[in-house]
């Protein structure tokens, strides 16, 4: 008997050892999980007709709830698509704490980036040095290991730094990546492989990407963006926006072709911590959100700590130490705008 009760206080107390990451959590039940790649062409070689390469295709992988909601969620950073696996001290990230919530999840590589490194053309390394760029991008803090005092990160473990900044694959921040993505992404929205109920949840240059994407689709498939700390914004061509292309914009389109923004039901540019009102990009969102409702769309701007009261979110919030907090916002944001249905009690 006390034997027992001695087993019993061992197992509750061996589980109060992990309680930090202890949260009621339903299990992830899936349907089915996969991959496949899409877009792309298929080039000959100079020296042989016979002699193709297919390439700069994108990939996706999938993950399909047992009985799923109606929305996909693809999420899609530029140059990672581990951040959206992990937080940034191992625990849940946002694609487990989506798939417990029965949405189909969908990890996208753009061409030349990932799973999708086959280019059809030349391409050179060099490598740049980048473990600063990448503390100092992602918004840990101002200078390098110089963090921010409230930052949501784990600043003592430097075995979850030595992640997050191995995290990034090389990133490609050219006009013609961003079409080359854009291209694929958009053969995707539409081929229906991905749903008919599309909302991209983009993180830093992937935002621009997905706008982009949005600009080129041709049916209704996709539904929003909720871009996390987009650098880069899509304009039209009639409010006389100088456009600087390259990997972060401001790209200008055809009014026709920027209206197709306006008809997604619902976008949200979000910001996390520690970024200023007069922080070029922080202006570009809220102008480009002021055009899309404009004509006729549904576009904010979310600030994490101005509107919400979340302190010291990275770049990357959906990794950040408080991410159940940013998923919280998600959820309110997918239930707001008629999103979270199930696939089959809609009638
Ligand atoms: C290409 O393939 C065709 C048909 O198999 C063959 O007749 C031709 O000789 C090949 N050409 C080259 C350059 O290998
Ligand atoms: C959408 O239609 C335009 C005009 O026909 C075409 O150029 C473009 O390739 C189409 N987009 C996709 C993703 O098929
Ligand atoms: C457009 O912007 C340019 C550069 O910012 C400025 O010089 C020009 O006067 C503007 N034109 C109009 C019609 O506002
Ligand atoms: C616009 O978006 C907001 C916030 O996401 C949402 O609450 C609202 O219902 C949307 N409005 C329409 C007309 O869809």
């Amino acid at each position: 008997m006390w034997a027992f009760f001695a087993i019993l206080l061992l197992h509750v107390l061996s589980h109060g050892v992990h309680s930090e990451d202890a949260r009621p959590q339903s299990p992830i039940m899936l349907a089915k999980s996969g991959g496949f790649e899409i877009g792309g062409k298929t080039v000959s070689s100079p020296a042989s007709p016979n002699r193709t390469l297919s390439c700069d295709h994108g990939y996706m992988e999938y993950f399909i709830p047992w009985r799923p909601r109606k929305t996909s969620l693809v999420m899609w950073h530029s140059s990672s698509s581990q951040v959206w696996q992990n937080r940034w001290d191992g625990g849940e990230g946002y694609k487990d704490m989506f798939l417990r919530r029965n949405y189909p999840v969908y990890l996208w590589d753009g061409p030349r980036v990932g799973r999708a490194n086959w280019p059809c053309v030349p391409m050179n390394y060099t490598p740049y040095y980048g473990d600063r760029l990448n503390f100092i991008s992602w918004n840990f803090g101002p200078s390098y290991m110089n963090w921010w005092p409230d930052v949501q990160f784990p600043t003592q473990d430097n075995y979850a730094w030595q992640q997050a900044t191995s995290a990034r694959y090389v990133e490609i921040d050219t006009t013609e990546n961003v079409e080359l993505h854009s291209d694929a992404a958009s053969i995707a929205a539409d081929s229906g492989k991905i749903g008919d109920n599309i909302v991209y949840l983009t993180n830093s240059a992937g935002g621009l990407r997905a706008q982009m994407t949005a600009v080129k689709a041709n049916n209704t498939n996709i539904k929003g963006i909720v871009a996390y700390e987009s650098i880069g914004y899509v304009f039209p061509d009639n409010v006389n926006i100088t456009a600087r292309r390259g990997g972060f914009g401001p790209y200008v389109v055809p009014l026709e072709q920027f209206k197709k923004l306006a008809k997604l039901s619902a976008i949200q540019f979000v910001w996390g911590d520690h970024r200023d009102e007069s922080w070029d990009y922080v202006r570009q969102s809220r102008l480009a959100a002021k055009l899309i409702n404009q004509y006729g769309g549904n576009a904010t701007v979310l600030k994490l700590r101005d509107d919400a009261g979340l302190k010291g979110n990275t770049h990357i919030p959906f990794a950040d130490l408080g991410n159940a907090k940013v998923g919280a916002l998600l959820d309110t944001f997918l239930e707001e705008n008629g999103l979270d249905e199930y696939a089959y009690d809609s009638k």
